[in-house]
Parts: C-alpha cells; structure tokens; sequence
C-alpha cells in the first residue's frame, strides 16, 4: 500500500507551512555550489505542490526567502532572484492548468522589480483559480510582519480612531499578511533543524510541528504524506482537555 492510501483524506490539515531548509548542505555534500542546492530545491517544490494539490490540501505556504536572508553574499541572492524568475515563468502554464491560485506574503515591493512584476502578472493570472492556494511568503518575516500591523493600527487609528476596547485577535488579525489565510494546522521543517527562524510567529500558536532530517532538494510527496500521516496521529487540544475533543467529534 501507497503512503498516500493510508491518509485519512476527511482529516487533512487545510494548511501546510513549510520552511525548505538544507538546500546549500545538500549541494555541499555533493561538491557542488550553494546555487545548485537551490536548483534542486525547485524540483522538491513541484512535486510538493503536485502532492498537496492532488491530495486537496487547501493552503501550502512555502518560506521561500526571508527577510534575513539578503544578509547572504550577494552572488547567492542574485542567483535566488533569477531563480525566482526562471520558476515563476516555467511554471506559469502548469499552476494554471493545476487550477492553483498564487498568493504572497512579505513585502513584495522590496523585491527587484522584475521579480515583483512577474509574480504580481502571476497572482492576477490564478486569482480566480480554486483549487490549492500556494503562498509564497517572499521577503518576509514574522517580526516585520507583526511590526508592519502595529504601524497600519497606528495609522487607521490617526484617520479613524479605534476604540481599545474592540482589539482582540481577530481584530489584530486583520492586519497581517495571512488574513482570509487559515492558520497552519502543520508546519514542516526540513534538514533536521528544530527552530522557527521568523516564520508566521502569530499564526503558528496551535500548529502541529513537524521535523524532518530529509535535506529539502531531496523532499517529495511521499514525505509530505509521511508529515501528514504523523499529523493525523496527533491529537490538537487548543488547550482543553482530551475528554472535551474526544466528546465534541
Ligand atoms: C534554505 O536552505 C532555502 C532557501 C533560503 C531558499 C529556498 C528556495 C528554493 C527552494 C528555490 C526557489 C523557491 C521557489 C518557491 C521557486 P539553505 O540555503 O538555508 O540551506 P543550508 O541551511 O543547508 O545552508
């Protein structure tokens, strides 16, 4: 039997995070340039997205490029941005047919203009597309991201004002990237790293975690049918006690 056949298909997480993490130790172990860790880490994305879409997922964030990460040496950042490019236009024909709807997050207008140009012509050609929604989180960190509501609250509130007694999460919410985005039901870390390096802090607060030593160029579906069947092992009690969950289902 399949991986795949062991998924309970009416139990899947509708969000998937992934941070992609080992690309330049998987080109390193094979004598090989960081760049050629990342190449690889485009195939692991495709087949990723293939999976999740297949299997009806709703939502796969990808952490793609971090706030942080324009502190590399500038040849790997150049080589990221055109890699970036070359993806967004080979894939450009198969996300469509796929029926999946590109979205963002991260502050896109920080991003060479080429690339904002090709990814903002990419979300306006999938907007009305139904199936998977895959969200690149680019130039993004969950820190700017919170600092970025709290800036947005402080305006309103100068051109409206907003009544303390009315913020709440929900509220606050509405002020991030992620809003109308489900919160993860699962997060996947590859490379056999254990941290959260900046990744969508707020929405991860009742996120199952997961952590693999698969490197990401070598990640495929059958590891994220291995995530998924690991999560649906678990038992989510968003704080309440196992009596309560098991009576509610
Ligand atoms: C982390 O590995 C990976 C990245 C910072 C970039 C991820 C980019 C891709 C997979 C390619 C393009 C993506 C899309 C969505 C088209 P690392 O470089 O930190 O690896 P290391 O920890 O082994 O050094």
């Amino acid at each position: 039997m399949d991986f795949k056949d062991k998924i309970d298909i009416n139990n899947l997480p509708q969000h998937i995070a992934v941070i992609m993490d080992g690309n330049g130790r998987w080109a390193k172990k094979k004598g090989n340039q960081r760049i050629f860790g990342h190449k690889n880490g485009v195939k692991a994305v495709r087949d990723t997205v293939e999976g999740a879409a297949e299997l009806g997922v709703k939502y796969l964030t990808l952490y793609a490029f971090s706030t942080e990460n324009w502190n590399r040496p500038k040849q790997e950042v150049d080589a990221l941005m055109s890699l970036l490019i070359a993806t967004i236009n080979s894939e450009t024909d198969t996300l469509i047919k796929n029926n999946v709807r590109l979205l963002t997050i991260g502050d896109i207008d920080g991003l060479p203009k080429n690339v904002s140009k090709n990814l903002n012509e990419l979300i306006d050609q999938t907007a009305k597309n139904t199936g998977l929604s895959l969200v690149l989180a680019l130039n993004y960190s969950a820190r700017w991201e919170i600092v970025n509501a709290v800036k947005e609250i402080i305006a309103e509130n100068e051109r409206t004002p907003i009544n303390v007694e009315n913020i709440d999460n929900e509220f606050f919410e509405k002020y991030l990237n992620t809003k109308n985005i489900p919160d993860p039901d699962l997060l996947i870390r590859t490379s056999g790293e254990f941290r959260i390096s900046n990744f969508l802090i707020w929405q991860i607060a009742y996120s199952e975690l997961y952590f693999t030593e698969v490197l990401w160029p070598d990640f495929r579906r059958k590891d994220l049918y291995e995530a998924i069947m690991d999560y649906q092992q678990r038992e989510r009690r968003f704080g309440m006690i196992s009596e309560q969950i098991k009576n509610n289902n």
